[in-house]
């Protein structure tokens, strides 16, 4: 067994006595590709995302469900990497509140009252205690909700965008912050040692609006767009494997232990992860209770119990500060879970309290590294 690390002396972020602002859910993320027209492939022709509208040098995509103007934002640009990642807010009036509370933190802060992106009104962005460009903002175009529009929805028809996940060197000061931030704790992965490997926190009544992942950071690890069933994940996965572009799916398809979701990731062109999601569970009630899983369950990631790639662990996208550079990467120094469940000294299990050696002789070893071939 690995011994982890002593957890480190989190550096808390103060409290600000300023309230956070009322956010209602992730909105939309804005996303700087490399190669416009391959990004656009990808997310229009693959994927079958709503192109609400274009110019030479951005692409603001939506999901079937949404009214407001966008929920991914292409941007062409130098280097891969996330510009934003926004959440809508309850008013108008919560945009000032955002201010408040992030100046108190000390944090740079910028107001645009005509928007950052096309169809956006007034809206505040931030470079967050974490480090992550966060946006706020309540005004939106409004367009046209193509639920019923089954005439234009494929088979893997993207509905919703679900959630973000944001990869961070100290977990537990990340979760901190974002319970301030308003945020609360759905999910968490955990060892008995007390290290914190990640963390869903959601505002709407769903298991998350963002994740918080264990690893160097700020980084992205993925963004999330819902589908209303298993099936049309499925049919992602055939559609791909007929384009002869399955080089795209680098996990799953699967079934979540944590949130319960069925899943699949995806890596765009340019390397950002994209995960579909479906059928995780309604989280509204005010005394929702958390739950904990152990970093050695080998059923938390997959419920099939199938290995996670290395990939999925170490990969994540660059984030931007507001002025557009990618923010420098810190190294996590907690225990990483890589090296907890699959790590040449790590061990796992199916049914707690069994050693490795009382699973089947042919899957012994299959969550250690190099294992697969
Ligand atoms: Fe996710």
């Amino acid at each position: 067994m690995t011994t982890p690390s002593t957890p480190t002396a989190t550096d808390r972020i103060p409290t600000p006595k300023s309230p956070p602002p009322d956010i209602l859910r992730c909105a939309y993320m804005e996303l700087v590709v490399t190669d416009l027209a391959v990004s656009r492939d990808f997310y229009v022709d693959v994927l079958g995302l709503v192109v609400t509208e274009e110019d030479e040098n951005t692409v603001y995509l939506r999901s079937f469900e949404e009214f407001i103007h966008h929920n991914l934002v292409l941007r062409q640009g130098e280097v891969a990497a996330v510009a934003a990642f926004s959440y809508r807010v309850r008013s108008p009036q919560e945009l000032d509140v955002a201010v408040a509370f992030y100046e108190e933190l000390g944090c740079r802060v910028e107001r645009r009252t005509e928007g950052f992106t096309t169809g956006i009104g007034d809206s505040v962005r931030v470079q967050d205690p974490l480090g992550f460009p966060y946006e706020f903002f309540f005004d939106a175009r409004h367009v046209e909700r193509l639920a019923w529009r089954y005439d234009l929805q494929g088979p893997g028809a993207l509905v919703r965008l679900d959630h973000f996940n944001q990869v961070t060197p100290d977990v537990p000061k990340a979760v901190a912050f974002m319970e301030d931030l308003g945020f609360r704790v759905t999910e968490d992965i955990q060892d008995q040692a007390g290290t914190t490997y990640a963390a869903w926190m959601r505002r709407k009544p769903t298991v998350h609006d963002t994740a918080m992942t264990g690893g160097d950071g700020p980084r992205m690890h993925h963004v999330a767009f819902a589908t209303h069933e298993k099936h049309n994940i499925l049919a992602i996965c055939d559609k791909l494997g007929a384009l002869r572009r399955s080089d795209h799916i680098e996990r799953g398809p699967g079934r979540h232990g944590v949130s319960n979701a069925f899943y699949l990731y995806l890596r765009d062109p340019d390397g950002h992860r994209v995960e579909i999601y479906t059928q995780d569970y309604y989280t509204g009630d005010p005394d929702n209770p958390v739950v904990t899983w152990d970093v050695h369950d080998n059923q938390r990631r997959d419920w099939w119990g199938n290995p996670v790639v290395p990939s999925w662990y170490t990969d994540a996208s660059l984030v931007l500060d507001l002025d557009g550079n990618p923010q420098p990467v810190l190294e996590r120094t907690d225990a990483s879970e890589m090296a907890q469940t699959i790590g040449a000294d790590g061990f796992s299990y199916t049914r707690e309290g069994e050693a490795e050696t009382e699973l089947p002789a042919w899957k012994q070893g299959e969550y250690k590294l190099g294992h697969q071939l």
